[in-house]
């Protein structure tokens, strides 16, 4: 008998009672095709190992076809390229990041001509290539923006000539969407994507990340570029900003902590948002999982359905290949 005070009650619960039930008003599913995997790229000479990124390794070339290979089989659609420069190549300008015959332009090539309909996504920025570890130029202790962006541009270009499907400037300098697009379709890459990190806070979550690609001297910090983690209004002028100026899908960067930003944005633009699990978000659910205080898998499923149900139309992460397989 049902307590009298709760007679006529509306219950939810019923809903939820069945598997069958709960099976079909699931409201949002995560599949393969919505993973981008990022890579690190590197040359025989460079170590492997990432410190303190578990289970993320920097890939030479022939390794990163075979697992280039698997993300497809997959069902993965893109992969997102990092790589890993050589300090000896490092420079106060970066200007490995234009060399024609770099690390990047040679894994694209590669990759484009084994797997081609795998999409590759190359980031533009000069970080892996400088040897104050920022994503521009650095004069007099401050990032130069037209100057900067100028370099960008050519550093697409070349990503592009080598036959990148996607540009990804993850920069945060003014302007540089449009510049970009302005020079691919000046050389004819009318058809290159321009994925647009447009909302890149400053953040502690890029950890591993930047052990990954051995930024490990930052010079500062990336304050003057990357946004303030207390700014959404900010946040969402970025994203009118490179909308306007032609990027072709949209970027929030790191995803857990920023959920209301990615959801206020896909309320704001008709462009795909795409959000970015951050090296750090992952390797806390990594290592509180290897802590044994809570299971990794079911975090991992959890955090990534949670971008799905805030707007997001695909979601780079680090355990892609993992998810993909357990899917
Ligand atoms: C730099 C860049 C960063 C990431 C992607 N591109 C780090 C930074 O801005 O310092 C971070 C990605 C991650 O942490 O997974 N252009």
């Amino acid at each position: 008998m049902p307590e009298k005070s709760l007679v006529g009650c509306h219950r939810l619960r019923r809903l939820r009672q069945s598997a069958w039930c709960r099976d079909m008003l699931q409201e949002n599913h995560l599949t393969a095709q919505d993973l981008i995997l990022p890579v690190f790229i590197r040359e025989q000479s460079t170590a492997k190992e990432i410190a303190s990124f578990p289970g993320v390794t920097r890939l030479t070339l022939e390794e990163l076809i075979i697992v280039a290979q698997e993300a497809y089989d997959l069902g993965i659609p893109a992969i997102a390229l990092f790589p890993v420069i050589d300090v000896s190549l490092k420079t106060p300008d970066g200007i490995e990041a234009l060399n024609p015959k770099s690390l990047i332009v040679r894994a694209v090539r590669l990759l484009k001509e084994k797997i081609p309909h795998l999409g590759v996504i190359c980031d533009v920025a000069l970080d892996p290539y400088t040897t104050h570890g920022h994503d521009g130029l650095y004069i007099e202790g401050k990032i130069p923006n037209d100057e900067t962006v100028a370099i960008l541009c050519k550093q697409a270009l070349l990503l592009a000539q080598a036959g990148a499907d996607a540009v990804a400037p993850s920069d945060m300098m003014d302007g540089r969407i449009q510049a970009i697009r302005k020079t691919l379709d000046r050389e004819k890459f009318l058809d290159t994507l321009v994925i647009s990190y447009a909302v890149k806070f400053a953040s502690a979550f890029y950890g591993p990340f930047r052990n990954a690609v051995d930024v490990t001297c930052l010079a500062g910090d990336k304050k003057t570029y990357q946004l303030n983690p207390a700014n959404i209004k900010e946040a969402l002028m970025e994203m009118v900003a490179d909308e306007k100026e032609q990027a072709d899908m949209l970027i929030v960067k790191p995803g857990m902590c920023y959920l209301d930003v990615l959801h206020q944005a896909t309320q704001l633009t008709r462009l795909p948002v795409l959000a970015y699990q951050v090296s750090g978000e992952y390797t806390m659910i990594k290592l509180a999982g290897q802590y044994g205080s809570m299971d990794a898998n079911k975090m991992m499923m959890e955090s990534l359905i949670a971008f799905k149900r805030a707007g997001a139309r695909a979601i780079f992460t680090y355990a892609a290949m993992d998810v993909a397989r357990a899917l």
